[in-house]
C-alpha cells in the first residue's frame, strides 16, 4: 500500500502551512496575492515529504505558471511514487473577501489513480452515501432529484441543491425552483460544496452545475473517501482547450466520467480551513502563533481524522 497513513500526516503539514499563508492576507481584496502566498508555501514544503511525487493538476502549465506545475516533480525524492493534484488556494475570491468555505487542499494517489484533467469546466453533480448509485449527469436535473429523494425517503421539498451562482446556471436554477427543492446559491468553492452532500448535519443533498475540472477530479478524490457519488462531463470554452484535453490524454470530451474515472484505486485526500466553513474552521492567529484545522481521509480504509493543530511561530520561524 503506497498511499499509507504514515504519510497523512505528512501532507496535512502542507495544506497547513498554505492555509497560514494564505490566511494572513483574508480580506485584503488581493486574490493574486492570497493565491500566492498558498502556493509558495505548498511548493516549500512539499520538499520536506518523503516521497516522489509529480504534481497532476496544479496552477497550471509551465510555461503559465513557476511553481506546481503540471507534470512538477515534488517532494524529497525518496519514497513512494505518487501523483498529486493540489489546490493551494480552493477559494480564493472567498479569501479574498473574507467569506466563507476558502480551503487548502489536495488529492493523492499511485501512478495512474487521479484523472489528468485540463484546465477546463465540468459539468457536476454530486451526492452523499445515500444516493451512491442512483445519481445520472445525461437525465434531468429533475429526475436526479426524483432518484435522491427515493433513496433518501423524503420529499423533493425536503432537499437541498447547492449550485454556484453564475448566470451559465439560469436554467438549471429555473428549472430546481420548478422542482419545489430548497437551493443554495454560493458563489464560490464547488470542492467543498460537493464534499457537504457526504456531511450529514450540512443540509446539502446534492451539487448541480459546472465549475472548474481540476476541481472536479478534486471532489471526486474525496467522494470516493467518503463514500459519495460523482460524475462530470467535461464544459470546454473553446477549441484550444479541446485540444490541450487531447493533448493529456482525453479524446471523447462528451464521456460521463464515473468518480472511478476520476479517482480510482487507493486515494488519499487533505485539506485544512483557511476561512470558516461547513467543513472545517478556518485559521485563527493567537499571540503564540496559529491553530488550525484540517481533514484527512483514505478510500481504503474510508477513516476520516480531523486534525486540529496549535502552530507556535517562535519555534517555527519559517511562519
Ligand atoms: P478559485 O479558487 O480558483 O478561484 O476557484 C473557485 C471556484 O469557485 C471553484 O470552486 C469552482 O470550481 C470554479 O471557481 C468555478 O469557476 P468560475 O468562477 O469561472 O465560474
Amino acid at each position: 500500500m503506497i498511499v499509507n497513513r504514515n504519510l497523512a500526516l505528512e501532507f496535512v503539514r502542507v495544506t497547513e502551512m498554505a492555509a497560514i499563508a494564505s490566511a494572513r492576507l483574508m480580506g485584503r481584496g488581493d486574490e493574486k496575492a492570497a493565491d500566492r502566498a498558498a502556493v509558495d508555501a505548498m511548493r516549500s514544503m512539499l520538499d520536506s515529504v518523503d516521497c516522489n511525487a509529480t504534481v497532476v493538476i496544479g496552477e497550471g502549465e509551465r510555461d503559465e505558471a513557476p511553481m506546481l506545475y503540471i507534470g512538477e516533480k515534488v517532494g524529497s525524492g525518496n519514497g513512494p511514487d505518487l501523483e498529486i493534484a493540489v489546490d493551494p488556494l480552493e477559494g480564493t475570491t472567498i479569501c479574498a473577501n473574507g467569506g466563507y468555505n476558502s480551503i487548502s487542499v489536495m488529492a493523492i494517489g499511485e501512478k495512474g489513480n487521479l484523472m489528468h484533467a485540463p484546465d477546463t469546466y465540468m459539468q457536476k453533480i454530486a451526492v452523499g452515501p445515500a444516493a451512491r448509485g442512483k445519481i445520472d449527469i445525461t437525465v434531468s436535473p429533475t429526475e436526479n432529484l426524483v432518484r435522491i429523494a427515493e433513496a433518501k425517503g423524503c420529499r423533493i421539498a425536503d432537499l437541498t441543491a447547492v449550485v454556484l451562482d453564475r448566470p451559465r446556471h439560469h436554467d438549471l436554477i429555473a428549472e430546481l425552483r420548478q422542482t419545489g427543492c430548497r437551493i443554495n446559491l454560493i458563489g464560490d468553492g464547488d470542492v467543498s460544496a460537493a464534499i457537504a452532500t457526504c456531511l450529514p448535519d450540512s443540509g446539502i443533498d446534492v451539487l448541480f452545475g459546472v465549475g472548474g475540472a481540476p476541481e472536479g477530479v478534486i471532489s471526486a478524490a474525496a467522494l470516493r473517501c467518503m463514500g459519495g457519488d460523482f460524475q462530470g462531463v467535461f464544459k470546454p470554452r473553446n477549441e484550444e482547450e479541446v485540444l490541450r484535453a487531447k493533448e493529456m490524454g482525453v479524446d471523447d470530451m462528451n464521456k460521463v466520467m464515473t468518480i472511478e474515472d476520476l479517482a480510482s484505486g487507493n486515494v488519499m485526500f487533505v485539506a485544512t480551513g483557511v476561512t470558516d466553513g461547513s467543513l472545517l474552521e478556518g485559521v485563527k492567529f493567537k499571540s503564540w502563533g496559529a491553530s488550525t484545522d484540517s481533514i484527512v481521509m483514505r478510500s481504503q480504509s474510508g477513516t476520516i481524522r480531523h486534525i486540529t493543530a496549535e502552530h507556535h511561530f517562535d519555534k517555527k520561524p519559517r511562519y
